[in-house]
């Protein structure tokens, strides 16, 4: 049966970057955003708005607010309140501004490796050092699922560590950590003295009928030393529109971002905020199609790779639309980047700069319609050497 996700929509002729990087003969399978419209009640919200026609400065009105704390409860059973919410336009800024706001120059942030470029750089650009710890892989097949190496992780941790960085669900190993896995690094957060924050951006884009457990929900005493990163700009296609929070329990630690942020970071945008609002309280339907299209996507690149990429491997998500595909046994050294955009014409994002453990690899972004990203996985197959 037909999905409205199969529809293919020019975008080479709007603004969007994922496009717009590269000739018009190369299939863009990089940055994270989907080749999808956005659901319809997001669409008429924003044109409703448009047509109000005065655009001044904006704060966030109560009913988002109360729809954002709505969210948390209905899709993670997590009780927040509306104090916690500092609103940001964009969650790059917001981790540097968590680095920002609890870290010291020569410090360090420890995290979980291959992760997503920002979360270590944002040590670096604040003056700290981020510690990379490597996840050991089990592959089955042509599978490979990662996991995490607790001993590994703690030993790490310096006198100067004073950020645990989490990605949860993991860009881009697409891991949706368990309840246990996420205690056993709280356990350790706390024995540490560590702050944490959890960047969970990709959190609504569950697989296979999952649930996302928030870290900040685990226990009142990590809540207490959790900042929680959230947007609608993955779920529901809306980078763009510029709006995201951060869920800060505790009043100090709140404190301490909102001093970080005043004069620096911009106010937020208000298409963003009208089209959060609109998604989290009419975007359920829409977003349960998603998630299904989004299964079956997965589904349908790992059988490919097994049956039409000997010696390639590759994760199974079980939350994003991100796969990280391994292809150091076909022989393509450090940077199979560079082979498939001169050789297929496709573009992916580099493992290698997804730091320790990416070298290698190569991440492809399945968030488009099937019959395109099955155009990619042959264009791939046929320039394998
Ligand atoms: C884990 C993670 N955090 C943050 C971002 C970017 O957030 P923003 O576009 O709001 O800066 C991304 C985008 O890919 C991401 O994957």
């Amino acid at each position: 049966m037909a999905s409205i996700f199969d529809e293919l929509i020019d975008r080479r002729a709007s603004d969007g970057i994922k496009w717009l990087a590269y000739p018009a003969d190369v299939l863009p399978m990089w940055v994270a955003d989907m080749d999808f419209r956005s659901p319809e009640p997001v669409i008429q919200a924003l044109r409703e708005r448009v047509e109000h026609g005065v655009f001044g400065y904006a704060g966030p009105q109560p009913s988002l607010i109360n729809a954002i704390v709505a969210w948390a409860e209905s899709r993670y059973s997590w009780q927040i309140k509306p104090e916690h919410i500092v609103m940001l336009p964009g969650l790059v800024s917001g981790l540097n501004s968590v680095v920002r706001a609890y870290g010291h120059v020569g410090d360090s942030t420890i995290m979980l490796s291959p992760i997503y470029p920002p979360v270590y750089s944002s040590a670096y650009e604040q003056g700290l050092r981020p510690i990379l710890v490597p996840m050991p892989t089990t592959r089955t097949g042509s599978t490979l699922r990662y996991e995490i190496d607790f001993d590994a992780f703690e030993k790490a941790i310096t006198p100067r560590t004073t950020l645990m960085m989490l990605c949860h669900p993991h860009n881009p190993i697409g891991r949706e950590f368990t309840r246990e896995e996420l205690l056993r690094l709280g356990e350790i957060a706390l024995r540490h003295n560590l702050t944490i924050c959890s960047d969970e951006i990709h959190c609504d884009l569950m697989l296979d009928g999952r649930s996302h457990i928030t870290f900040g929900s685990l226990s009142p005493e990590l809540a207490e030393r959790t900042i929680t990163l959230m947007a609608p700009s993955k779920t529901f296609n809306v980078p763009g529109l510029g709006c995201s929070f951060a869920i800060i329990p505790n009043p100090q630690l709140r404190q301490r971002m909102q001093s970080a942020i005043s004069g620096i970071l911009p106010h937020v945008n208000l298409m963003g905020m009208v089209a959060t609002e609109a998604a989290f309280t009419k975007g359920d339907a829409w977003l349960a199609d998603l998630q299904a299209y989004l299964t079956g996507n997965r589904d349908a690149l790992v059988q490919f790779v097994t049956e039409h990429m000997p010696g390639v491997v590759t994760t199974v998500p079980e939350a994003t639309y991100l796969a990280f595909l391994d292809f150091r046994e076909v022989g393509l050294g450090k940077d199979p980047y560079g082979h498939f955009l001169s050789k297929a014409k496709v573009a992916l994002s580099g493992g290698a700069g997804f730091g320790a453990g990416g070298e290698g690899f190569a991440r492809f972004n399945f968030g488009c319609p099937r019959s395109l990203m099955l155009e990619a996985l042959e264009r791939m197959a046929a320039a394998l050497p």
